[in-house]
């Protein structure tokens, strides 16, 4: 066990983990943040994205000991940020949301992008997207939500 305190949403957590204990585990776990969700466990579905300085990672891959001073945001900090606020209100006007599961992380996924990429087109949006699977089809949806964040619809 190693002692690791990281930022995540603005506050310093400190945890008692093992060094391979992945990002998202430590969140749901321990910090009681079950907004991010496990799908595959393997990097292929995008359900635990989070951010990490701005970039948008899967925490089921992501070892707390390779956090380091980087700044973690999660779907319950989102919201704080201009950018995340907008696709937040996008995604209710929209009401993109089927089942709900792969939500948290296709907005943290959008978000990510619309910092880099304020107005993406809808092949920057796809490529942006793609890593992140909705087993309910909800992908016309989510990409309109995205324009609508960035003020195109
Ligand atoms: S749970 Fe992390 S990518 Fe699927
Ligand atoms: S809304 Fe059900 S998996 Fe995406």
């Amino acid at each position: 066990m190693t002692t690791y305190t990281i930022d995540v949403n603005g506050a310093a957590r400190t945890v008692d983990v093992d060094e391979d204990m992945p990002l998202l585990w430590v969140l749901r776990d321990l910090l009681d943040l079950k907004g991010s969700k496990f799908g595959c466990g393997v990097g292929l579905c995008g359900a635990c994205t989070v951010h990490l300085d701005g970039e948008a990672v899967r925490s089921c891959q992501m070892p707390i000991a390779a956090v380091g001073s980087a700044a973690v945001v999660t779907i319950e900090g989102i919201g704080e940020s201009a950018v995340g606020k907008r696709v937040q209100a996008a995604w209710l006007e929209v009401d993109v949301p089927q089942c709900g599961y792969c939500q948290a992380g296709q907005i943290m996924q959008a978000a990510a992008l619309l910092r880099k990429t304020p107005k993406p087109g809808n092949a920057e949006i796809d490529t942006a997207m793609t890593g992140n699977i909705c087993r309910c089809g909800t992908y016309d949806r989510i990409r309109r939500a995205i324009q609508r964040a960035a003020g195109r619809r």
